[in-house]
């Protein structure tokens, strides 16, 4: 059985999905049961659990085989100290994978996780894999770059002005090809290394990069 934190989100709902067309067994945790239900229909187990109660996901992640961790998006304008909003949520999903003994993790991390400062929100990611690094279990980190979703809400922008505002350094030669949110589900259940489950035919285009540990 393979546990899907935020699972009723983006990311997490895709891995959901990819899980049960696959014939795994899925446990689906959220912070509502009414929210959980079209995954409940769908055929995963659920379990309500919000991200920063330890004792409720030690029991969620009791008896999985595998665990995709992610920390739920909580943005700056809506938290008044963003980094400790992530150091809770790091710090209680840490501690339930210890109590439950979970042996296989994936994490949603993100470019830049590699950087202990300097990087804005991502240190929370930092904080996560090195966290997640300590337990004797096998790892995955997806350090995705940028998901194709974010220029959603950008649309009327692009729309009117033709260009596309983003925060990004205008001197960097980075280039990008920013992966669908649905991407994150195919290196989860196709990773060789460390996968969370076997994979099925598809195979990724993703260009997140995967790093194990
Ligand atoms: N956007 C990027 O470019 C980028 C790049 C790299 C990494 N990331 C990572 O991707 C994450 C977002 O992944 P996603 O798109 O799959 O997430 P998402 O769909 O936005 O949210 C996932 C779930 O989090 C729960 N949630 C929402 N707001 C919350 C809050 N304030 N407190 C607690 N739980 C909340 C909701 O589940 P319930 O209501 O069911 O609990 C939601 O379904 C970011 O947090 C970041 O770590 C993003």
């Amino acid at each position: 059985m393979f546990v899907v934190t935020g699972a009723t989100g983006r990311t997490g709902r895709a891995v959901v999905d990819e899980l049960l067309r696959n014939g795994r067994e899925v446990r689906a945790l959220g912070r509502s049961a009414r929210t959980l239900e079209q995954l409940r229909a769908a055929g995963a187990d659920t379990a309500v659990a919000e991200p920063t109660d330890r004792s409720a996901l030690g029991r969620a992640f009791r008896g999985a085989e595998g665990v995709y961790l992610m920390i739920q998006p909580n943005y700056i304008p809506d938290s008044q100290d963003f980094p400790a909003h992530q150091a809770r949520i790091v710090e209680a999903m840490v501690a339930g994978l210890s109590s439950a003994g979970v042996r296989r993790v994936v994490t949603l991390s993100s470019w830049g996780a590699d950087k202990e400062s300097g990087t804005g929100p991502v240190v929370g990611l930092h904080r996560l894999e090195q966290r997640v690094n300590r337990l004797n279990v096998s790892t995955t980190h997806l350090r995705a770059g940028y998901f194709m979703e974010n220029l959603i809400g950008q649309v009327e922008h692009i729309r009117a002005h033709g260009v596309i505002a983003a925060p990004f350094d205008g001197r960097s030669q980075c280039r990008s090809s920013p992966p669908r949110t649905s991407d994150a589900q195919r290196l989860n259940t196709s990773s060789r290394r460390h996968r969370l489950a076997p994979a099925g035919r598809r195979s990724s285009s993703c260009r997140a990069s995967a790093t194990s540990a």
